[in-house]
C-alpha cells in the first residue's frame, strides 16, 4: 500500500507499479539469456561480456518507466537511434529482438494492463531503431 493518509493515496509511476528495479532487472536479465543462446543474434553484440549491455538496457528502460535517471547521468542523453548506427538493424535484427524480449515479458507474469503498456511501447521502439533493408 502506498496510502501515507486517507485521501492522500499517491500517484505511482509505471516502473513503482510493476515492481520498480527488480522487475526491470528480471525483463532484461531474461531478454539476454535468450540473446546469448542465439548464436546469430549474439553476433550483433561486441563485447564478449553481455553484462554491461544487459546493465544499459535495464538502466535506460527504469527511466523511461519513471524510476531513477541513473541511466541519463552515465551515459547523457539516450539518442538510441544514434547509438544504434553501428549495427545492422535490419527486419531480421529486428524480429530477433522482439522474440527475445517477448519470452522476457511473458516470464513478468505483468497485469493485462501492464502488459500491454510494456508492449505496445516495445514494439513501437524496436521499428523505430530499423536503420538497415531487408
Ligand atoms: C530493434 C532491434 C534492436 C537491436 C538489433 C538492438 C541492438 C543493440 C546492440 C547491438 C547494442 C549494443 C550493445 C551495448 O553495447 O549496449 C544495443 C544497445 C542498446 N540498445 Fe538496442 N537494439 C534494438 C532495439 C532496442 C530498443 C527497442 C531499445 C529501447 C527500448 C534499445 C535500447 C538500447 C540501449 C539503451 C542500448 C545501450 C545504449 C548505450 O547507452 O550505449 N534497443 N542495442
Amino acid at each position: 500500500m502506498n496510502e501515507i493518509r486517507r485521501g492522500t493515496l499517491q500517484e505511482q509511476t509505471f516502473y513503482e507499479q510493476v515492481g520498480g528495479e527488480e522487475t526491470f532487472r528480471r525483463l532484461v536479465h531474461r531478454f539476454y539469456e535468450g540473446v546469448a543462446g542465439d548464436p546469430g543474434f549474439r553476433a550483433m553484440y561486441p563485447e564478449e561480456d553481455l553484462g554491461p549491455a544487459e546493465e544499459r538496457l535495464t538502466l535506460f528502460l527504469m527511466q523511461y518507466w519513471g524510476g531513477p535517471t541513473t541511466y541519463s547521468d552515465n551515459r547523457g542523453h539516450p539518442r538510441l537511434r544514434m547509438r544504434h548506427a553501428p549495427f545492422t538493424v535490419d527486419r531480421a535484427a529486428h524480429d530477433a529482438w522482439l522474440r527475445h524480449m517477448r519470452v522476457a515479458v511473458d516470464e513478468l507474469g505483468l497485469s493485462e494492463e501492464h502488459e500491454t503498456t510494456l508492449w505496445n511501447y516495445l514494439t513501437y521502439a524496436a521499428a523505430s531503431m530499423i536503420n538497415a533493408p531487408d
